[in-house]
């Protein structure tokens, strides 16, 4: 037998296409995606479409209001990355967050007007299409504006996505008359009808992106800015630029990867701990064992304190991409792991120095095998839980995202430093990691999910899954997690992941392993696989259908989409 042997992880079998697959958190999204391949769109075109719909039928995390990531590896072998996170608005300062003290004040970074980043969603979509997609914007924005303007209906995945967000979206009037009913929740099968949206995308077709941040919109959420103790100035819209950047790059035995680089720390994060495991017969060792699960903690560990001292925007910071993508560094981490005892993260500490969430990943690959991945989000669910007055907007607060004070957790319990300090004009930095595998040449996998941190560990341990140990796209994405993010220093695991025998194990050699119980829910990833079901039918040539798509079984209301 060739590859690695089988891991039986028991997952619906994944969604079978030979022309294009859509992968999203939505399926009345996943279905307008597939729609536009249908019509000869490319999968940049169908990222587009989605990205915008799901700004209608995905209030949690879709948006207009937020930002996020695009990775796009182009048929031809090229790649590239579209930047179009949130920026601190020009009137931003390093300690807007502390009180006279010096102390964070509770909810200034998550629940304020102060909260929210000059959204970037808009900007990246209309690059995206203008730059890399074939069809017209009014083609792509249409079933986003007919949802939001006619209305859907409100199944049990959709249901649960308000969950977390009813409680918050009643404390804002303008979101309130949209997402709730005479103050209630909405029910199963209530009609989600959105009409200040449907406008508000109806103006961004007519006029491009400039209907958002040279015209109506911007001066609406201005206004409630103003309005509200805000700092948000139109100057900030105006002046907003999606970056278009080099993906990070590397390669992990024998697999080339590209994903998010800064103002991103994923794509570094997953290349660093991958390079580290590389060392490691990892397929021989097993999914889930004592042994894997502490090397993959140790690579954990060294990455995250390089993610949570060193890395920042990089219009603003020296990001060491070399170093922490290269195979020497990895070679020194490994020799200071401890074969006998878990490491200790406060050693590693530099000299000098619960609530609900949601983001929302797609992935999609079409005919040509033109691959998308995008990452995009209000931070935490529903953002602020503010919509502007008129524009049906829901705002982030990504803000959250910067160090509020260093060595003070933030909203994912991360430990930042000086480089993620704010800075006007500085955009925070994320853990998104929208990621595209390629091998010889050809895509091999589009993978990504939300998750807070644990986006860096849910999507490295999909790669892995599949890689490794030989499994397919829904298994590698439904098996259980580990997590560690260097401090607090624990590892993190979801219910099964290990046996109590590893467990075991584990703690005799000094690792605090606990379920998390903030985090019920981990994500929810959205991959595709090319050429077979799993490695052993992609090395066999014996796949039946070209594209394998699947939604993480953790997600409600979402979908793969193959045709
Ligand atoms: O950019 C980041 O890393 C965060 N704002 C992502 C937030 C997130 O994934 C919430 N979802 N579960």
């Amino acid at each position: 037998m060739s590859g690695p042997p089988f891991a039986f992880a028991a997952s619906p079998a994944p969604v079978e296409g030979n022309d294009g697959m859509v992968v999203t958190a939505q399926h009345l999204a996943s279905r307008i995606g597939v729609d536009v391949l249908r019509d000869g769109g490319n999968a940049v075109d169908a990222a587009v479409a989605v990205g915008y719909a799901l700004a209608v039928v995905y209030p949690t995390a879709g948006n207009l209001g937020g930002g996020g990531f695009m990775t796009i590896r182009l048929a031809d072998g090229t790649s590239t990355f579209l930047d179009f996170r949130e920026r601190a608005p020009k009137a931003a300062t390093r300690d807007m967050y502390l009180d006279a003290a010096g102390e964070p004040v509770p909810g200034a970074s998550t629940d304020t007007y102060l909260a929210i980043g000059v959204p970037g969603s808009v900007a990246g979509f209309e690059m995206a299409r203008e730059k890399y997609g074939t069809l017209g914007r009014d083609r792509l924005i249409a079933p986003a504006i007919a949802l939001a303007r006619d209305g859907f209906v409100l199944e049990p995945g959709d249901i649960a996505s308000f969950t977390d967000g009813n409680d918050m979206l009643a404390k804002d009037p303008a979101a309130s008359r949209i997402f709730l009913k005479d103050g209630e929740p909405l029910s199963l099968g209530a009609r989600l009808v959105q009409s200040d949206l449907a406008g508000s995308l109806q103006a961004i077709s007519d006029r491009g992106a400039d209907a958002f941040y040279q015209g109506e919109i911007a001066d609406l959420i201005v206004k409630a800015s103003e309005a509200n103790g805000g700092i948000l100035a139109k100057s900030d819209f105006e002046d907003y630029a999606v970056r278009e950047l080099e993906p990070v790059a590397c390669n992990y035995r024998g697999y080339d990867i590209v994903s998010s680089p800064p103002p991103s720390s994923g794509g570094l994060v997953i290349c660093e701990i991958l390079n580290v495991l590389e060392g490691y017969p990892i397929s021989y060792l097993g999914y889930g064992s004592a042994e894997t699960t502490r090397l993959m903690v140790e690579a954990m560990r060294h990455a995250f304190v390089d993610r949570n001292t060193a890395l920042g925007d990089p219009d603003f910071v020296e990001n060491p991409v070399e170093k922490l993508t290269s195979k020497a560094y990895a070679e020194e981490i490994r020799a200071r792991i401890d074969p006998y005892r878990a490491g200790v993260s406060e050693e590693l500490t530099p000299a000098s120095a619960a609530e609900s969430r949601e983001t929302t990943h797609y992935s999609i690959i079409d005919k040509d095998g033109n691959a998308v991945a995008v990452t995009y989000t209000l931070n935490g669910s529903f953002g602020t839980g503010k919509v502007a007055e008129g524009t049906g907007i829901l705002l982030n607060n990504e803000m959250d995202d910067f160090t509020s004070k260093p060595g003070v957790p933030n909203l994912y319990g991360l430990v930042q430093g000086e480089a993620n300090a704010i800075e006007p004009g500085k955009s925070p930095l994320s853990s998104m990691s929208p990621t595209i595998v390629s091998r010889d040449g050809k895509p091999f996998m589009v993978i990504g999910s939300p998750g807070g941190s644990r986006i860096i560990t849910i999507t490295l341990s999909a790669i892995m899954n599949v890689i490794d140990h030989g499994m397919d796209i829904s298994e590698a994405i439904d098996a259980p997690r580990i997590h560690h993010q260097w401090l607090p220093d624990r590892v993190y695991m979801e219910p099964y992941a290990l046996s109590p025998d590893t467990l075991r194990i584990l703690a005799g050699m000094g690792y605090t392993v606990g379920i998390d119980p903030d985090w019920t829910i981990w994500g929810e990833a959205a991959g595709i696989l090319v050429g077979g079901r799993d490695l052993r039918e992609i090395e066999a040539g014996t796949g039946t259908a070209r594209y394998y798509g699947a939604i993480d079984s953790r997600a409600t209301a979402g979908a793969a989409i193959g045709y």
